[in-house]
Parts: C-alpha cells; structure tokens; sequence
C-alpha cells in the first residue's frame, strides 16, 4: 500500500513542488521572474538619488569653471591665449570628470599616477599667462587627490597644494587679503568638489545595495514558500492517498469505517487547502500538540504501533511551529521511505532544550520512494532548526531503525543572543 504513494509522487513530479529547484535557484513553476526581481521595480525606477546627487556635483563643476572663464575673459588678453585658456579648461574638466567617476579610485596606480600628473601640468603652467585668475583650477587638482590618493598621503599633498597659490601672489606682491583668498577660494572648491564626488558614489553604492538586499528578500521569500509548500502538500498528499488506499480496500468487508475514514480524508483535505493559502499569505501557525495528534491518525490507517511520549508543556510559538513542520515531515518520509511496522515520538523538554525524536523500523531500500525532485526534506528541517538555534541529525542506528532527532531550544531568542555574543567576543 505504502509502495503506491511513491506511485503518487512518480506519476505527478510535475504536480509536485519543487523545492529543490528552489532552493538550487530555480523559478517554481517555471514562471517569468517578477518586475522585481528583473530589475524593473529595484534599479529601473527608483534612481532619482543617484541622479541628483550627480547632478549636483556636475552643477558645482560647471560653476567653478564658469567664475575661471569669467575670470579669463576679464583680463582683456588676445583672443589665442584666451582661446589657450578656455582649452586647458576643458581639458582640465574632462580629467574632473574621470576622476569624479564612481570607481575613479579603482583605477590602475600607473593610470591614476599619468592622468593626476598631466592635471598637475595644466593647473600650474597656465597660472604663469593668467595669474591669480586661474584661481579655482588648483582646487580641482586638490579634489583629484584627495580622490584618487591614500588619505594618509592625500591630506598633506592638499595642504601643499593650497599652500602653491600663495607664492603667485606674493610673488606680485599682492597684499595678505587676496592671499588668503586665493588659498580660500583653493580649498573650497577642492573640498566642495571632493565632498559631491563620495557623496555621489556613496549614493551609488547605497542604491546598489538596496536593490541587492531587495533581491535577496525575494529569494529568500521564494524559499521559504518552496519549503512551506514542500512540507505541507508533501505531507497532506500522502495522508490523503493513504487513507484513499485504506477505504478501498474496506468498503467491501467494512463500509462503515470506509465512512469514517472518508470524513478524515474530507478533513485532511480541507485542512491542506487551508495550509496552502496560508502559506500563500506567508503566515502558518502549526502547533506540536495538534500535529501528533493528526500524524496518529496518519500512521493509524498504515496500520502502524505508534508509541508517543509527549510532555514538552507550552511551548514558544515559534519553537511549536519549527517541531510541528519537522514531525510532519518525519512522518511522510515514514511513509513513503519505509515499511514500517513500529514508529515512536518522543517530545520532551529538558534543561532549556525541545527533543523531537521519531524513529521507524521497516528501513528497506526496495521501498525507498525515489521519485524525481525530491531529497530536500532533511535539509529544510535543517535550516528551519539552524533559524532558531536548533540542530537535526538523521540516519540509521546500529539496530538497523531510522532515527530523526531535532533539538530546539525552548527561548530561541534568548540563545541566538548568547550564541552573537560569544561569536562576536571571538571576534575580538
Ligand atoms: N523515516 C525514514 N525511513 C527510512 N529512510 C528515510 C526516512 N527518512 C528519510 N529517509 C531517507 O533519507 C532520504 C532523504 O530524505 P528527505 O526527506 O531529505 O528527502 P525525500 O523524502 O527523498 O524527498 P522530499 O522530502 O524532498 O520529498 C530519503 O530519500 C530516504 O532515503
Ligand atoms: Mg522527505
């Protein structure tokens, strides 16, 4: 009887969820992926940060070249020289620009070393033709620096390059008021440009890292709606064909617990259907308590002697759901992995701890249910009890029974926060 449920599952992989697939990043059902997950909901509309923020640093470059083209063209020089000046610029904008990009500092050392050299060039040959005029340019040296060089190193070769534009003006011995304005008027547009420039990648990054945490809540999402499918139609499915299987056969010699057991099967199906918009919804709570007492009824109709030993009291909620999954799933893979004449489940509380213990004799490989898409069942137990701070082995003892132990603990809070602490004292 047991040997048709993998029947079920052979005939319908296709009806079957494919946790699995999943988990290994695979679309259950096959489905387009969301405008979420494409990019269209995460990066393609909200990108208006990114923008200002690039935005407000081109506006402020643009307005620093604007006062030094001012500047030029106040100075009354031939139209060549002028149009010299006005071409440096430009040059010197287009090296901004590559230094202001978003991973300017990534670039090769030799890259970096050639282009803030030719910057270096153009900043202070000019300054001999257009003198305190020139002004701003050597900001956007200072910027590049700070920029593009080790902090350590960086902060200094600013000071200097501030410190540059007072010789010109000493040199014309201009008084200690444009002095200080130049050196001023130097270092506010390094540290405004540089300031705009991380402010800008910073927005870049945290966009970036937005979309990604995104991403990954809806896979995370998607596994955990694989998992909760998994489990609760595994279970269902096989409760269901195994009851159908027992009313078969006694409707012959014994219709009236065919009926009986047909108003289980209407009730186990409607509890299913139920459980499968609540997994839709994203909320299910299952409780321990209730979960033995309908896997009794399962494992009665298999004709198994079932053994229980509960005493585990009121349990957290979350502890309550994690057992109540695990203890359907150990029973379906009772069901379907073995010809099991003995089952025993244990669920007791000591010091701090929730044991979950099913053990089934019957292990024979020839009843092995090994339909396609399946072997995710442990591992989703597994990383149900790893959330909570609980542990699951599973195998065969020594006397040859299948033995499932799931250990929880009782305040999972409580322990996730000593288990952080310790790591993170580890850590230091
Ligand atoms: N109670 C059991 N008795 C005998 N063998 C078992 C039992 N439970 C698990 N196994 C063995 O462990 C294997 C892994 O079980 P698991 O629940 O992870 O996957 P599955 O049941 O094969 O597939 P799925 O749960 O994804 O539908 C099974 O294929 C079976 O060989
Ligand atoms: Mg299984």
């Amino acid at each position: 009887m047991r040997r048709r449920l993998a029947e079920l599952y052979e005939r319908g992989p296709g009806e079957a969820p494919e946790a699995g697939g999943a988990e290994a990043g695979g679309r259950p059902g096959g489905g387009p992926a969301n405008g979420t997950e494409n990019g269209a909901g995460i990066g393609g509309v909200d990108v208006l940060a990114p923008r200002l923020a690039r935005g407000v640093l081109l506006v402020t470059l643009a307005s620093f070249l604007l006062i030094t083209f001012l500047n030029i063209l106040a100075l009354g020089l031939s139209g060549p020289v002028e149009a010299l000046g006005i071409g440096i610029m430009l040059l010197i904008a287009a090296i901004q620009l590559r230094h202001s990009a978003t991973g300017a500092d990534r670039a090769p050392t030799r890259l970096k070393a050639a282009t803030l050299g030719a910057q270096a060039v153009l900043t202070y040959l000019p300054i001999v033709l257009f003198h305190a005029n020139w002004g701003s340019m050597a900001g956007f040296l200072g910027a590049s620096v700070l920029l593009l060089v080790p902090a350590r190193k960086a902060w200094p070769l600013f000071g200097l390059i501030v410190l540059s534009m007072l010789v010109n003006p000493v040199l014309d011995g201009k008084g200690l008021l444009e002095c200080v304005y130049m050196a001023e008027s130097t270092m506010l547009c390094g540290i405004a440009v540089f300031g705009l420039t991380r402010l800008a990648c910073m927005v870049h990054e945290v966009h970036a890292a937005r979309g990604e945490l995104a991403r990954m809540a809806v896979a995370n999402e998607r596994l955990r709606f694989a998992r909760d499918l998994h489990d609760v139609l595994g279970y269902s499915l096989s409760a269901i064909t195994l009851k159908s299987e027992l009313i078969h056969r006694l409707i012959p010699n014994n219709p009236r617990r065919a009926m009986e057991e047909t108003a289980e099967v209407l009730t186990l199906s409607r509890q299913s259907l139920s459980d499968v918009r609540m997994v839709a919804r994203g909320v299910r709570d299952m409780s321990l308590e209730q979960e033995i007492s309908s896997v009794s009824s399962v494992l009665g109709s298999a004709e198994l002697k079932l053994e229980i030993e509960a005493s585990l009291g009121e349990l957290n909620p979350q502890v309550d759901g994690v057992l109540a999954t695990i203890l359907r799933e150990a029973v379906t893979n009772v069901l379907r992995h073995s010809k099991a004449t003995t089952c025993r489940i244990e669920a007791v509380a000591q010091h701090g701890w929730a044991r979950l213990c099913v053990i089934n004799d019957g292990v024979d490989a020839r009843y092995r249910d090994t339909c396609p898409n399946s072997g995710s069942g442990l591992r989703n137990m597994e990383q149900r009890l790893a959330a909570i701070g609980g542990t699951l082995s599973a195998g065969c003892g020594p006397d040859g029974r299948f033995q499932l132990l799931a250990n929880a603990p009782l305040d999972p809070s409580r322990h996730l926060a000593v288990v952080d602490s310790g790591a993170a004292e580890e850590a230091v």
